[in-house]
């Protein structure tokens, strides 16, 4: 435990949706948590000393609790299925004090918010906010189904009820999502926030950026999702700026796991390049960005990389290290 660490309670478990609990974290001894932002997430330390990062879903005005969504998805690498499996009302859990990657930009006159699956979480989030700043915006929340669908009871009993339109894969036409439309005339004054599996985001952030939105109007989050392995990943040299030592990073090895091996460690917490606490500035050098956590500008500008994931494009990156 340090001082971004946080102990806490399961003190409820509810199942929302096929393949979706949510957990309601609450202090042990019932004392406020440090607050949060819309659009924050904690890294839970799982059965197994796994981390991963779950977005908070209840009202950011809330103090008494943390609310986090879990989508059991037999696609990631376990940390789902022991929340479902592992984790009861009770147990106690180790967290990090929340961080945000995807806060609500302030000078936004109106917002669109889209949400696909449990990408819902840190948009509820977002609509509450926004909802109780008496913001104008609009909500897309598309599922494969509505039995997928969680959260479903507590949209349609909130205050922006009205502001949120629901889609369903297997309904009828007439109520699909259509990105096209949706999407068609970017303004200035409006942001678009959006988060979901990967499929969605991409269909979601590729028409956008077709239909001209300005980078600067996208915000994105990305779940973890399992890293780009190339076969044709290659060796190369990283060398620490501060002492001029040179590490050799192998072919099947993460960066963070060579430096580390060196005695050079880097924070890390998904280690799948949709976090960001891995961050590190690059001085010299190209590096192959893998990750899902950098825009396409700021990966074009090369001047900092995800090093558990991404790999290098030269033969040496000078890291600021
Ligand atoms: S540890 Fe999450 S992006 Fe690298």
């Amino acid at each position: 435990m340090n001082a971004s660490t946080l102990r806490v309670r399961v003190a409820r478990k509810t199942v929302e949706a096929t393949d979706i609990c949510s957990f309601e974290l609450i202090d042990p001894s019932g004392k406020s948590l440090p607050p949060f932002s819309a659009g924050s997430h904690v890294d839970v330390t799982l059965p197994g000393g796994i981390t991963r990062q779950y977005s908070l879903c209840n009202d950011p005005g809330e103090s008494h609790r943390y609310l986090i969504g879990v989508l059991k998805d037999p696609a990631t690498r376990g940390g789902s299925k022991a929340m479902h499996e592992e984790v009861n009302e009770g147990d106690a859990l180790e967290i990090s004090v929340p961080k945000n990657h995807f806060a609500l930009a302030h000078q936004a006159t109106r917002s669109l918010l889209l949400a696909g699956g449990v990408g819902i979480t840190p948009i509820l989030c977002m609509a509450e906010r926004l909802a109780i700043a008496n913001s104008d915006f609009e909500m897309h929340y598309a599922s494969r189904s509505r039995d997928r669908m969680a959260f479903h009871d507590r949209i349609l009993t909130s205050a922006f009820a009205s502001k949120v339109h629901f889609h369903f894969d297997d309904g009828p036409t007439e109520q699909k999502l259509s990105l096209e439309e949706l999407l068609a005339n970017p303004r200035q004054e409006v942001h678009l926030y959006v988060c979901g599996p990967k499929g969605f985001m991409d269909a979601v952030l590729g028409t956008a950026r077709a239909k001209g939105w300005p980078e600067s109007q996208l915000h994105y989050e990305f779940f973890a999702a399992a890293p780009v392995k190339s076969v044709d990943d290659e060796s190369f040299q990283v060398k620490l700026a501060s002492s001029g030592r040179v590490v050799v990073i192998a072919k099947n090895k993460s960066v963070t796991n060579a430096l580390r091996d060196a005695g050079v460690e880097i924070p890390t917490s998904c280690e799948q390049g949709v976090c960001g606490t891995c961050l590190t500035r690059v001085l010299e050098g190209e590096p192959d960005h893998k990750d899902l956590y950098l825009s396409p500008d700021e990966q074009a500008a090369n001047d900092q990389f995800t090093p558990c994931c991404s790999r290098s494009r030269s033969a040496m990156l000078v890291l600021d290290l």
